[in-house]
């Protein structure tokens, strides 16, 4: 089986790109941040607040995720729910990021997202799917973009979904979850030693594209 592993922080359009590398060579795509994200929701839901979010870990027994894929599209469920579009809120964000610091946590996650990759070829999107998760992948990406940018894109994104929010709030909501993800103990957001960084500040999604699929040819040999 072959493996593409692309990290880097939120909103650098980390979806966006993969779905259309996927697409072009009949991989699976694999949205790891869905199953941290379920996970949070977890918490929220049992109203832990995220300053004391070690709460959940005593719970983690209590937690069955899942990932299906239907005409390509990934699904999340959570004990046995569809949560896909739950967890994709300012506020469930947040959690995952939270949740997504805890050892428990990620120890936990580590064998669903191997299985997949040991089944399908596949191109996995996180944050550790080149250092940690998938260290022997055939190609490792770090896509990445500056931190206004990321911001502009995401604000465009919930203000399109009709979320009431704020380019200021959405950008400090950015530089949140980029400390939170860069300083953890485990498994910190860095890109491996063996992995192409692709900045896309400035570029549309179009030129973002063409450049990493590139990038996947070389490296693939196809
Ligand atoms: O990619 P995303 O924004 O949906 O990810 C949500 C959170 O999960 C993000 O704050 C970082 C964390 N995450 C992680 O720690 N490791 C991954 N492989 C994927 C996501």
């Amino acid at each position: 089986m072959k493996a593409i592993a692309v990290d880097g922080p939120s909103g650098a359009g980390k979806s966006t790109m993969v779905k259309g590398i996927a697409q072009k060579l009949g991989y699976v795509y694999v949205d790891t941040g869905a199953i941290y994200r379920a996970v949070g929701l977890f918490a929220a839901e049992a109203d832990i607040p995220r300053d004391t979010i070690k709460d959940v870990i005593p719970r983690l027994d209590e937690i069955n995720v899942n990932l299906t894929y239907e005409d390509g599209v990934q699904k999340v469920y959570l004990n046995g729910k569809d949560v896909s579009s739950e967890i994709r809120t300012p506020e469930i964000s947040l959690y995952a990021s939270a949740v997504s610091a805890l050892p428990e946590v990620r120890s936990k996650l580590l064998d669903l997202q191997r299985d997949i990759a040991r089944k399908n070829n596949v191109i996995m999107d996180g944050r550790d799917i080149g250092t940690v998760v998938l260290p022997n992948a055939d190609v490792k990406i770090f896509l990445t973009a500056s931190a206004e940018e990321r911001a502009r894109r995401r604000y465009n994104e919930l203000i399109g979904k009709g979320e009431n929010v704020t380019y200021e709030q959405t950008l400090k909501e950015v530089i949140e979850r980029d400390t939170n993800d860069e300083n953890r103990a485990v498994a910190p957001l860095r890109p491996a030693e063996d992995a192409v960084i692709v900045d896309t500040t400035g570029r549309t999604k179009e030129e973002s594209l063409a450049l990493l699929f590139a990038e996947v040819e070389k490296r693939l040999g196809i």
